[in-house]
């Protein structure tokens, strides 16, 4: 049994119990000494964890953190590389630059960093991602997919599914996809997502998938300097959001289409994508830092680029820009 293993039945044996239970019995449940016991409680209670211990009677689970904590997160996961291995931290800098870091230097496909709050949160373009600490999530998954550089644009649009589909799940609300990569309610943003790659001509050597939502943060939080408007699922449905819940269905959705994309390629996950975004059989304004111009969005090639026809019925390939729906 892993470390992580040990922690996660430790908190499943006090759950399962309404009152104490001896150090002892955990020792012979779970086959480690009691010194070993002493250390992973000591472990959970580094981590947020209220453990009350009484001589003669054992230990009881008094509170859980309600933070994003791994222990709990890796409770009842069942992903076949998602999350695995899972690291929480408080606070960091940007969690796409820990784990471009840890792929960097070998970590394995499946790693996932997540942070409670970044302090220098990074969006697209050079853009700064506002993510204040204990309301949203930040994460950011390592992938080493079997692809060439240039279909790793397919991975946003897995996420960007894998985060509908879990807002679809954990919320009554309905996400819509605006391409490339943005999750939006109502028409505002949700969500985004940041890929980077560290590649070879021919190879992709790792792609950190980040992703972040803003689940139950307020709109005032945000301050007043967004580029596009921003919401939070909190904003739109009215309701609290169990960032828990929501963190463990994301990685069961990336996990569920990654093993998808990995088996059929990206037709599926484009097909998904489509029903979801908006985009397709609209006139849309694109701009790509030096050119600006309008047309009808007519859907995604496989690499990614969103397909527009001009006015003239030429179809121009859009790699990467701002794209807005234009009202007509
Ligand atoms: C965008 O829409 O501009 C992309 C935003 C991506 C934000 C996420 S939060 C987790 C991960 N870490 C970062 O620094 N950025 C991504």
């Amino acid at each position: 049994m892993s470390e992580a293993e040990v922690d996660a039945r430790i908190l499943a044996l006090f759950r399962a119990g309404d009152g104490f239970v001896s150090g002892e019995s955990l020792s012979r449940l779970l086959g480690v000494s009691r010194t070993a016991v002493w250390k992973h409680i000591k472990g959970l209670r580094a981590a947020g964890y209220e453990i009350a211990a009484v001589p003669a009677k054992g230990y009881r689970l008094v509170a859980a953190p309600s933070t994003l904590n791994k222990f709990e997160i890796a409770e009842g996961l069942e992903t076949a590389r998602i999350g695995r291995p899972l690291l929480c931290l408080k606070e960091t800098e940007s969690t796409n630059t820990v784990a471009f870091k840890m792929a960097e230097e070998g970590a394995s496909e499946g790693t996932v960093v997540i942070a409670e709050g970044q302090t220098a949160g990074k969006g697209r373009l050079g853009r700064v991602w506002l993510s204040p600490p204990g309301v949203n999530l930040y994460c950011s998954v390592i992938l080493r997919p079997p692809i060439t550089p240039v279909a790793a644009c397919q991975l946003t649009f897995l996420s960007a599914v894998a985060v509908a589909r879990t807002i679809e799940k954990c919320t009554e609300l309905t996400p819509q996809i605006k391409w490339p990569n943005d999750v939006l309610i109502a028409g505002k943003k949700v969500a985004g997502l940041l890929n980077e790659m560290n590649a070879e001509t021919e190879k992709v050597n790792f792609v950190v998938l980040g992703i972040g939502v803003n689940v139950n943060v307020r709109v005032s939080q945000l301050g007043g300097t967004l580029r596009h408007p921003a919401t939070s699922l909190l904003e739109e449905g009215g309701v609290e959001v169990d960032r828990l819940k929501f963190a463990k269905t994301l990685l069961a959705e990336l996990d569920y289409l990654y093993g998808r994309f990995l088996a059929e390629g990206d037709a599926p996950i484009r097909a998904e994508w489509l029903e979801r975004a908006p985009v397709r059989g609209h006139k849309v304004s694109v701009s790509t830092g030096d050119r600006f111009f309008t047309g009808i969005a007519r859907g995604i090639d496989s690499y990614g680029g969103l397909l527009v026809e001009l006015p003239g019925g030429r179809v121009e390939t859009v790699m990467s820009g701002d794209v807005a729906l234009v009202d007509e």
